[in-house]
């Protein structure tokens, strides 16, 4: 994508956007001087109060297009699709960016906020790992003819690209111990990237992984050393910067590189 216009009439969709994270990328994107076409945002449920401010933003906004999607559920996956592919006509998707994600399962019926080898067990590591890497996958997967329809499409400006919003939490270079499950649920995630950056590069889609940064949200906590409002930004702007040259990095909010 050319990086001053990047988001200029280009079709986007995000996962996760009810809170934290997606929800900030969200109002970043819509924040820019040059408007997307189309911005598709997903959230788990659009009845609950939990996604009022995602609601009220697309009362404002017509370019906002609002979805339900649990990124677990293959059969809502499908119709979102179809959703999209009606919606963009002629269009492909330029920007996907698979940001939904747990870190554990807090208040869920394992009931464990796990971060040591005695906390961790089997249904936790297939319950992080199916959302934060099996899904994206199958996303990515279910995307792929729209996205491209992007890469394709000459009189469309920017070209196609896949964010997946990881964390330096999947490093393997930077491994301190613990929290077993969400490592080694970023790390496939780190893995799965790169093998699409080899597939999909015939296709001219870009595909990288970025760590947003360690971010005061319900994942992050308060601990935290940066608020939404001075990572995001500059995830935004890296995001709209991004094309072939950078296709299977492992990149920081503000571009620098990660170590695997
Ligand atoms: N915050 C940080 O410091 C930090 C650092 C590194 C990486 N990250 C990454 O950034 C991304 C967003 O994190 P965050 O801090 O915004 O976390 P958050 O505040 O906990 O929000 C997580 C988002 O993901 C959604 N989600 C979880 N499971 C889902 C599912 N099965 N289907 C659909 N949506 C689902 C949540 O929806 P519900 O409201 O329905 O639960 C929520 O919108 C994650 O991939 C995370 O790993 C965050």
């Amino acid at each position: 994508m050319a990086s001053s216009v990047a988001y200029k009439g280009a079709s986007i969709f995000i996962t996760g956007c009810n809170r934290g994270v997606g929800l900030a990328i969200v109002k970043e994107i819509l924040s820019q001087p040059h408007s997307p076409k189309a911005l598709f945002a997903t959230c788990r449920s659009l009845k609950s109060d939990a996604s009022k401010e995602l609601r009220a933003l697309a009362m404002k906004n017509p370019v906002l297009h609002l979805l339900e999607l649990d990124v677990t559920n293959a059969l809502q996956l499908e119709a979102v699709v179809e959703e999209v592919k009606t919606t963009l006509g002629d269009h492909g998707l330029n920007l996907l960016i698979n940001n939904a994600g747990i870190y554990d399962l807090k208040n869920s019926e394992y009931g464990c906020a796990s971060s040591t080898l005695d906390d961790v067990n089997r249904d936790l590591m297939m319950k992080v790992y199916e959302t934060n890497a099996v899904s994206p996958l199958m996303i990515v997967k279910a995307f792929l003819p729209l996205l491209q329809l992007a890469a394709k499409d000459v009189k469309c400006q920017p070209q196609a690209c896949i964010v997946n919003i990881s964390s330096d939490d999947g490093s393997i270079t930077l491994n301190a111990g613990g929290h077993y499950q969400y490592k080694c649920s970023k790390a496939a995630l780190n893995m799965l990237t790169v093998s699409l950056s080899i597939d999909c590069a015939k296709d001219c889609i870009t595909v990288v992984c970025i760590d947003p940064g360690w971010m005061k949200t319900d994942m992050g906590g308060k601990a935290a050393p940066m608020s939404l409002s001075d990572a995001i930004p500059v995830l935004v702007q890296l995001i709209g910067s991004l094309d072939m040259s950078k296709n299977g990095s492992f990149l920081q909010y503000n571009g620098k590189t990660l170590p695997w």
